[in-house]
Formats: structure tokens, sequence, C-alpha cells
């Protein structure tokens, strides 16, 4: 040993590295957290992912009768601007044997639009009857032909396999003319 060395025993050489390791795993922990945040923060839904996330849909065009499809988080959404004989009938048959029980009232906010989601509630299938010509079934509202479920003009089951009616998204009235769903 040179002279005016210090002597380093073997315990203050071990202590040495155990702190060298210790502190190179604390700088490897807030390296990683700091990695971390930016990548569960992308997790987030953005800005354009939660615009789908609702559609607003002008209503001014769609005279009474008519029926027009569109599309909500993936998924066929049907608007039909009931006239005062469907809007009759389906309030007619709030006290008929419903398969599921429904008022016509609480499945609408006003009573000339019925909005619904378009998946028949059996295997998923999309009904017909929002096409001029389509078969509407036997209660004026909607046919699924995978397996011959009907829906009234309530979109509410009334025949065939389909265990509930169609279901009702959530939306509100922007305005007179304007819906927002989801
Ligand atoms: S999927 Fe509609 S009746 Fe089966």
């Amino acid at each position: 040993m040179a002279d005016g060395a210090t002597p380093v025993n073997s315990a203050d050489g071990e202590n040495r590295r155990e702190f060298l390791y210790l502190a190179a795993g604390a700088i490897t922990a807030v390296g990683a957290a700091g990695v971390a945040w930016p990548f569960i923060n992308s997790l987030n839904p953005s800005a354009d992912v939660l615009a789908l996330a609702s559609t607003e849909v002008d209503l001014s065009q769609i005279e009474v009768g008519q029926s027009v499809t569109v599309t909500w988080r993936g998924k066929p959404v049907f608007i039909r601007h009931r006239t005062e004989d469907e809007i009759k009938q389906a309030e007619g048959d709030d006290g008929a044997g419903l398969v599921d029980p429904q008022s016509d009232e609480s499945r609408v906010i006003k009573p000339e639009w019925l909005v619904v989601v378009g998946v028949c509630t059996h295997l998923g299938c999309v009904p017909l009857g929002q096409k001029t010509g389509e078969s509407r079934g036997d209660y004026g509202g909607w046919f699924c032909p995978c397996h011959g479920s009907h829906y009234d003009t309530s979109g509410r089951i009334r025949k065939g396999p389909a265990p509930l009616n169609l279901l009702v998204p959530e939306y509100e009235f922007l305005n007179d003319t304007n819906v927002k769903i989801g």
C-alpha cells in the first residue's frame, strides 16, 4: 500500500457497493415513473374519440312518416318521425300483453320522435322497416327476418324470439330540431 493512502476495509467497500446499487435503483424507479405517466395519460380517450361517443342529428328534414338511420358508437340508430296513427297505435297498446312491458310514453321524449338502437335484441340482426317498401312486421314497426321478431311502432317486441324491446339510447333535444344521442 502506498504511503498516505487510506486503507479501505472490505466492510466499507461492501457498504459503498450497496449504496451504489440503492442509488441506481432509485434513479431507475423515478425514470420508469417518468416514462409511465405519459403512457398512462395516452390511454385516456382523446377529444375526437369522446366526440364519437355522441352523435348530433338535425331532424328538420325528416318528414312525418319518414325514418332515418344514423350511426352511433358503431351501431345503427333508427329515428322515426311518427305519424299520429303510429303514436295512437303505440299508446293504445300500452296495456296489451307486452313481452317486455314499457309504456310508449316512457320510451320517448317527444311522442312524434322515436329513437331506438336498430339492433334486434334476439341475436343482433338489423331489423327491416327503415326503407320504403320493407316489411314492418305485424305491428307496423320493424321486422327482423333472421328469426321472425316483430316490433311495434314504439319499438317494443310483440312477437318472435326477441326477449326485449329495441333499446332507447340516452339522448336529448338540443333545440326543437336537433338531438344529441349519447
Ligand atoms: S336476430 Fe332478430 S329474430 Fe333473431
